[in-house]
């Protein structure tokens, strides 16, 4: 026997309880609006899937803000980089240059602390749902999916919000005319391992050798982060253990660092790309974080624009619903964007000023050089990298 079909109405539906889906329902409910998340994903699934790890002080406050403290006890603020070229490192002082931090918190602790906070709050999330599909997004849109107990269910809202990762079904629900594509390829990957190790820098490495770039991170006083520039379409089973620390002591250690090693417990090929939709509106389906745009991953950007996009996605719709002013959602894209691509600008700077590519010359690797030096050797080049790093305010509403 099939069950008969579930429906319901809901101020906002959101395709997407990743950090993105999940702060916005958090924030909506602050102010009194009901929400419910949906995620074709396993919570478990979701907690397990690793990336960036570095919060700009902006996405520590949002947490701070009724989350959860946990990323002051279990998080480490960071107040600079190591980055490391031609034989040595220079210390980027970010406290000292612009009076702000960066912290060490894993995406997937920010997913935990979301998930127990909208569990504790009593918020409507679904995880392993399936048939997912939207529609109506002119008038309005109606999110279809099957609850994890095969119960079909119809949920019409006022907005629909997808926050449903860079391969949205709900970015491609927007017809083409009504949208412009950027993009940006890159002629690299980034293989990513957790090793069980000790931390080999009080701080994050980013390293440019002629060999290629790494980045050394951290994870935990055991657990440690690390990435190596490789090709697109390395295969992980190709690296071994000591083909991987092979790889990345000699990214680093010509710049005077030393690797504490260890057993690799988990190897990824990370793919690379810059990308950007817009508007992020269409009718009233609003896009957000990864759905609208991803960055590379140099300079850990991607989270922390999912959340400002959803800071000032849920100051919008506040005024929309109870203000009854539509033309707050037409402000979303412009306050979102002016951020995105300062980010855009951010992660590519970062990502061709410290990789290398096959094709480099001679004069590519010293103009590189040159690059570096001049970031690292004037005041106003390690502020600008100070300032990106650690987040931009969110543009005012009246700006
Ligand atoms: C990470 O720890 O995963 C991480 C940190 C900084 C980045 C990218 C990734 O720029």
């Amino acid at each position: 026997m099939t069950t008969p079909l579930q429906t319901s109405r809901v101020p906002v539906a959101i395709v997407g309880a990743g950090p993105a889906g999940l702060m916005l329902s958090h924030l909506l409910a602050r102010v009194g609006i009901e929400s419910i998340n949906i995620d074709i994903r396993s919570r478990k699934e979701i907690e397990e899937t690793h990336r960036a790890g570095i919060l700009e002080q902006g996405s520590v406050d949002m947490l701070l803000d009724g989350v959860s403290d946990r990323v002051l006890r279990d998080g480490h603020r960071h107040d600079g980089i190591e980055l490391g070229f031609g034989g040595e490192g220079h210390r980027i002082n970010f406290r000292e240059l612009v009076g702000a931090s960066a912290y060490l918190y894993p995406q997937t602790d920010v997913f935990i602390d979301l998930a127990d906070a909208r569990e504790r709050d009593g918020g409507d999330v679904r995880f392993s749902v399936t048939d997912v599909s939207v529609d109506d997004l002119l008038g309005s849109p109606v999110m279809r999916f099957t609850d994890a107990d095969g119960v079909a269910h119809e949920v019409r809202a006022d907005y629909l919000v997808g926050a449903d990762g860079s391969r949205s079904i709900c970015r491609q629900a927007v017809p083409e005319a009504e949208r412009t594509q950027y993009f940006h390829e890159y002629p690299f990957a980034w293989f990513g391992i957790l090793a069980e190790a000790p931390p080999s820098s009080p701080e994050l490495i980013y390293s440019r050798s002629d060999d290629g770039f790494a980045l050394i991170s951290q994870r935990t006083e055991t657990i440690q982060r690390m990435y190596f520039q490789c090709d697109p379409k390395a295969n992980v089973d190709d690296y071994s253990d000591d083909r991987i620390w092979d790889e990345l002591s000699k990214r680093v250690e010509p710049n005077g660092f030393t690797l504490k090693t260890g057993p690799v417990v988990q190897k990824t090929v990370l793919p690379f790309r810059s990308f950007v939709q817009t508007p992020m509106r269409y009718g009233n389906m609003l896009l957000a974080g990864d759905a609208a745009h991803t960055v590379p991953p140099t300079g850990a950007k991607g989270l922390n624009l999912a959340l400002a996009d959803v800071k000032v996605l849920a100051e919008e719709l506040e005024i929309a619903i109870k203000g009854k002013d539509l033309s707050a959602l037409d402000r979303y894209t412009e306050r979102a964007l002016d951020r995105v691509w300062k980010a855009q600008h951010f992660s590519y700077w970062m990502t061709s000023m410290l990789h290398t590519h096959e094709n480099a010359t001679v004069f590519d690797n010293r103009r590189q050089l040159g690059e570096l030096a001049m970031v690292t050797g004037s005041e106003h080049g390690r502020r600008y990298l100070a300032e990106a790093y650690t987040g931009w305010p969110i543009a005012r509403k009246d700006a």
